[in-house]
């Protein structure tokens, strides 16, 4: 089916690169497939016109819908476009505008866009409403043999390009799992000996659970940081091929996500989206867990459309070199430059303080160390001289919100409370989230950036007398936003109590 595919009356064979500083950096060979090179800027026309141009003559006359609002609706657009077939697409009210745009633009006269919902599954109930009551043939976006078929020519390509050339394992992203299931269905046919790692996303990780499982799982949520793979429900026909085709799955955290759109930056000046990204993290987290050195890999750079306003916490999260801590020093002159000698001649990149009325004093301090190794030497090196050291390069709560709060200790606030929550981010989310928020306690502290992910982070002190504990757990269930009680972080104690 892969082989019949008909797909480059539309999209590229794009090109297998290699990565010139990744490579020397992880001391292997590693080649990018950019599929970011596609005319939509991601893989996702393979499959979409695939399917759209095996439809039959009567279902293309009817015409199509499809429910994204994401690359696959800029595949389908664009596909629908060049085979001349009427496309309903339907998206989100909340769907940003220029991904409406973007659809629009691929679309032309024969894409129409339907704003539809608040969420996504509002919008696929009214794509299947289009399917079953009035007759517009689906084009889902992956579990469709059709569509997977689509995307195996990806692995055709790199079959063809690698040729002559001892690749030991392909890293291909997983959100539903139709490019996965694509590419290693053909590999696994003609060449098994190479093998076929997939990668998804900590957050989102439905094909390893489910292939855990021996069944498809439903995750209750995911994270929609990698977006283009955020997927609650894997396909069956994806996780039938996965399970007989691909040998191993890797899962990599938001932060190694970001620093792989920064490597792949590095090689080819193109900032891929997080979804994009997500087979580069997996190859770097697969070299360093297995000491590997010599070897030569391909990961699949999937897709580059990058929403703009999310490359301010992409490259906060991206530089690895950044260590985090927290130090208690003495409240006299000198206190600072004693400090500082024990970490020059590193970067400082970040100093928070502020004057708290005591003999001492807590600093939030960042550094660039050349690697892990050097990090911990400084660490070392302060704890010797008897400095008070918390490592907080993994508190998210002091990542997110904390080093931006400076000066916010408040000792006379009574029964207070801390608690960090996420929400996906839309139009309004934050004023809905007040208003939810704010009905009932006193709230004492707040903290909120915009990041530009689709996930709002939001910081909160409220005052919770005893008494009314039980009403606020109850609140937290009722209110259904992902959170964490942060009463008992150090930072907190340290820095706003
Ligand atoms: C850039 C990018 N990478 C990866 C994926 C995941 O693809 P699949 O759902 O076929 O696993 C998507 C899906 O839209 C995507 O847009």
């Amino acid at each position: 089916m892969i082989l019949s595919s008909r797909v480059y009356e539309v999209a590229q064979e794009t090109p297998l690169q290699y990565a010139t500083t990744l490579s020397t950096k992880l001391k292997n060979s590693i080649y990018l497939k950019r599929e970011d090179l596609q005319p939509v800027f991601s893989f996702k026309i393979r499959g979409a016109y695939n399917k759209i141009s095996h439809l039959t003559e009567k279902q293309r006359e009817k015409g199509i819908v499809c429910c994204s609002a994401g690359n696959h609706a800029q595949g389908v657009a664009l596909a629908s476009t060049k085979l001349k077939v009427k496309a309903k697409i339907v998206m989100p009210i909340s769907t940003p505008s220029i991904k409406v745009d973007a659809v629009r633009h691929h679309g032309g006269d024969f894409s129409e866009i339907i704003l539809y919902g608040d969420n996504f599954d509002e919008a696929q109930a009214e794509a299947r409403r289009l399917e079953s009551e009035e007759g517009y043939t689906m084009i889902a976006p992956f579990d469709d043999p059709l569509v997977i078929a689509g995307q195996g020519t990806c692995g055709l390509e790199i079959l063809k390009q690698s040729m002559g050339k001892d690749i030991d394992a392909i890293f291909i992203c997983c959100g539903g799992g139709g490019l996965l299931a694509g590419i290693a269905a053909i590999i696994k046919r003609i060449r098994p000996e190479i093998k076929v790692i997939g990668v998804e996303a900590a957050d989102a990780p439905g094909m390893t659970q489910s292939l855990l499982a021996g069944r498809v799982v439903s995750l209750p949520t995911v994270g929609l940081f990698a977006d283009g793979a955020a997927v609650k429900t894997i396909g069956r026909e994806t996780f039938r091929l996965c399970s007989q085709f691909v040998d191993d799955m890797i899962i990599v955290s938001t932060d190694e996500i970001c620093a792989a759109i920064k490597d792949g930056f590095n090689d080819t000046r193109i900032v891929l989206e997080p979804a994009g990204a997500l087979a580069i993290a997996g190859v770097k987290r697969y070299i360093s867990k297995n000491g590997i050195v010599g070897k030569s890999f391909v990961a699949t750079a999937s897709g580059a459309n990058m929403d703009f306003d999310r490359m301010r916490f992409v490259a906060d999260r991206a530089d690895n070199r950044e260590t985090l801590i927290s130090v208690k020093i003495p409240e006299v002159p000198g206190s600072f430059r004693q400090l500082y000698e024990q970490i020059f001649p590193r970067n400082v990149t970040e100093f928070s303080y502020r004057y708290q009325e005591s003999s001492f004093a807590h600093i939030f301090l960042s550094f660039h160390a050349k690697n892990a190794e050097d990090a911990s030497k400084v660490l070392d090196k302060l704890r010797e001289k008897e400095y008070e050291v918390i490592e907080l390069s993994d508190n998210e709560m002091a990542k997110v919100h904390a080093r931006h709060l400076a000066g916010g200790r408040s000792p006379n606030v009574k029964n207070e409370v801390l608690y960090r929550f996420e929400f996906p981010e839309k139009p309004g989310a934050l004023n809905l989230f007040l208003q939810k928020i704010s009905s009932s306690w006193n709230v004492s502290l707040f903290h909120y950036r915009n990041h530009g992910a689709d996930v709002g982070r939001v910081l909160v002190g409220l005052q919770i007398p005893p008494e009314e504990q039980q009403k606020f757990d109850h609140f937290l269930q009722v209110l259904g936003y992902t959170y964490f009680d942060e009463t008992d972080n150090p930072v907190y104690t340290r820095f706003l109590l």
